[in-house]
């Protein structure tokens, strides 16, 4: 993927990181850097802080660390060139889209046009007499006309090659009808259609471009849904039907269901905030992608068991996205969609308002495990109950909450409350325990901190972390850099850093960590964000670099004592043997 580095160093030097993770994380200055909660990982204080003037950010907490881009790669869940894509538009700088691999996007273009004529095929078979099956099922499910056309809704025949035929006269062929997912090969090397009697959900993603479709059969066969494969244009575990319309809803959330049925019931009642997940559970990366849009998520699966064994799993990654968790309970109806056909748009927006919180939702969950007149039980409950109770942060909502079990159990209040304080000290103790051993571990620049790597030679190491440090606060230093040669550094990791900031440095480019983000590993990156986060006395650079160089030259020399040594001791060991 060619994007010209030019446009790259352009472009992390118009993203000031500063700027960039203040959309995302409250930050405050303090002694030179600003600090804030760290967005990767769940703190109360803060240790994530971002430099201005090194241009990168650093958490001493979960040692992630990088420039601009990596920052925005982890943060909104990109691949590389996404994150450049986002980072352009937010800049205001057009991004050389004709410049990415030509043949590859090509091909994604391409995929991309397939899937739309493929779309407008089943959606014109909606009104032709071959149609009239799909089009009875989706009036008999209570969709209207605009729904359908809204949705893009449409048929698959049953037929072979209904769909292949039609887009053999677009002009696309079996490659890339077994490449979109849209045909089957048979043993014979033939192709046929993948999607055949069934009525034709496309799945439209962010920026309007069908990706994929679900299809679902009239009548009882089975699979009951088909949903295209993964492909280079679609992605289950990244992309959630609707999102592209919920996406702008002025409802303040977003309802996630189980279907693509539920969804569309929901927005034709009113609620244009519905999303679902492609055939598969929610995946972390479904989570963040929600978080871009909303604050809050109501649940709304089915209420079936494996409905609540979902929500369970759903709701602690919703949560780490840092999302507010609500759950619907439904009553009366086996999903979202029958509810409404039932009770009506006003039911279930009071449904909506009733939802619980994740803390009632799991106490309800908790408590039908246990059967509450047996004393036993009930008393088990109760201590569950108050182990549960002691996550809250907010001692009123613990109140209120050891109010509603003590009611349910007989348990006294204060019995509870008392319960509920010895389970969270406890929990204090052990996490004190454990940053008092974080605190003992040395973490004195022994090893690179980012990581559990050891360097084999750790003061040779450190100076080689330093001479790379030097380079990229002040590229002109690399004069003081002459004669170093990668064979001195101890570490060929370090060394091969070296290798990278020296060859862009001599080209005259530009030098911030944000601009080594292609051009480095991952971890890499993450080394040298460590790296950088360490004080240097950049003042006095040229005398740093020199004692820096020093130290590599004694080691060096020490090594090769070493080495002489070991061969001298070689040397005379053979020499014994051969006198015996
Ligand atoms: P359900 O079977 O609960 O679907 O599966 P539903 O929406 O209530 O279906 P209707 O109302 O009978 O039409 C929930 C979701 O799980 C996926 C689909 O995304 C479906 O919407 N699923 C289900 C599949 O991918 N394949 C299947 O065979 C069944
Ligand atoms: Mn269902």
């Amino acid at each position: 993927m060619a994007i010209p580095s030019a446009f790259i160093d352009e472009l992390v030097a118009r993203s000031d990181i500063v700027d960039v993770v203040s959309d995302y994380v409250r930050l405050s200055p303090k002694g030179g850097s600003y600090w804030g909660l760290c967005p990767f990982h769940g703190e109360k204080t803060a240790s994530f802080h971002v430099l201005p003037d090194r241009q990168i950010y650093h958490c001493f907490g979960c040692s992630k660390g990088g420039g601009v881009i990596s920052f925005v790669m982890e943060l909104e869940n990109l691949p590389y060139v996404d994150a450049l894509r986002l980072l352009a538009k937010r800049a205001g700088m057009e991004f050389p889209e004709e410049d990415l691999d030509e043949s590859s996007r090509r091909q994604r273009a391409r995929l991309l046009n397939l899937n739309k004529e493929a779309a407008r095929y089943f959606h014109s078979q909606l009104h032709l007499p071959v149609g009239r099956e799909g089009l009875e099922y989706l009036r008999g499910r209570g969709l209207s006309k605009g729904t359908m056309t809204r949705f893009g809704l449409g048929f698959a025949p049953e037929s072979w090659d209904g769909l292949i035929k039609a887009m053999a006269d677009k002009g696309f062929d079996k490659r890339d009808l077994l490449d979109a997912g849209l045909a089957v090969s048979n043993q014979k090397g033939g192709i046929y259609d993948r999607f055949r009697n069934r009525v034709m959900f496309p799945i439209i993603d962010l920026r309007g471009d069908v990706i994929g479709f679900g299809g679902r059969v009239l009548g009882d066969a089975k699979p009951k849904y088909l949903n295209s494969p993964d492909s280079t244009v679609f992605n289950k575990s990244r992309n959630l039907f609707a999102l592209n319309l919920a996406k702008t809803t002025k409802l303040g959330r977003i309802v996630l269901t189980e279907g693509y049925m539920d969804t569309i019931a929901l927005y034709q009642a009113g609620f244009d905030c519905a999303v679902a997940s492609l055939g598969t559970a929610l995946t972390a990366d479904h989570a963040k992608l929600l978080s871009r849009f909303t604050k809050e998520v109501v649940i709304a699966y089915d209420g079936d068991a494996a409905g609540v064994q979902a929500a369970g799993r759903a709701i602690p990654m919703l949560e780490k996205a840092g999302l507010k968790v609500r759950v619907l309970r439904i009553n009366g109806a086996k999903d979202p969609d029958e509810f409404i056909r039932r009770y009506g748009p006003d039911a279930f927006s009071r449904l909506l308002d009733q939802s619980e919180n994740y803390v009632e939702y799991n106490l309800r969950q908790l408590r039908s495990r246990y059967d509450l007149t047996d004393p036993v039980q009930k008393t088990e409950f109760a201590r569950a109950a108050a182990e549960m109770l002691a996550e809250m942060e907010s001692p009123v909502e613990r109140e209120v909450y050891a109010g509603q079990i003590s009611d349910l159990t007989g348990v006294g209040k204060s019995a509870l409350l008392q319960e509920i304080q010895r389970s969270r000290d406890q929990r204090l103790r052990s996490a004190k325990k454990k940053q008092a051993r974080r605190d003992m571990t040395p973490v004195t620049q022994v090893q690179p901190r980012a990581r559990n790597m050891k360097y084999e030679n750790p003061r040779s190491a450190r100076a080689e972390e330093g001479i790379l440090r030097l380079l990229i606060l002040d590229g002109s230093l690399l004069e003081e850099t002459e004669g170093l040669d990668t064979q001195q550094f101890s570490s060929p990791y370090l060394g091969k850093i070296y290798e990278v900031l020296r060859h862009r440095l001599q080209e005259g480019r530009a030098l911030q960590l944000g601009m080594l983000e292609g051009e480095l590993k991952r971890e890499e990156i993450e080394l040298l964000a460590d790296i950088l986060n360490q004080p240097e006395a950049i003042e006095n650079g040229k005398k740093a670099m020199a004692d820096y160089r020093a130290i590599l030259d004694t080691e060096q020399m020490k090594k090769g004592a070493a080495d002489e040594a070991a061969l001298l001791a070689a040397r005379e060991k053979y020499r014994q043997k051969k006198s015996i």
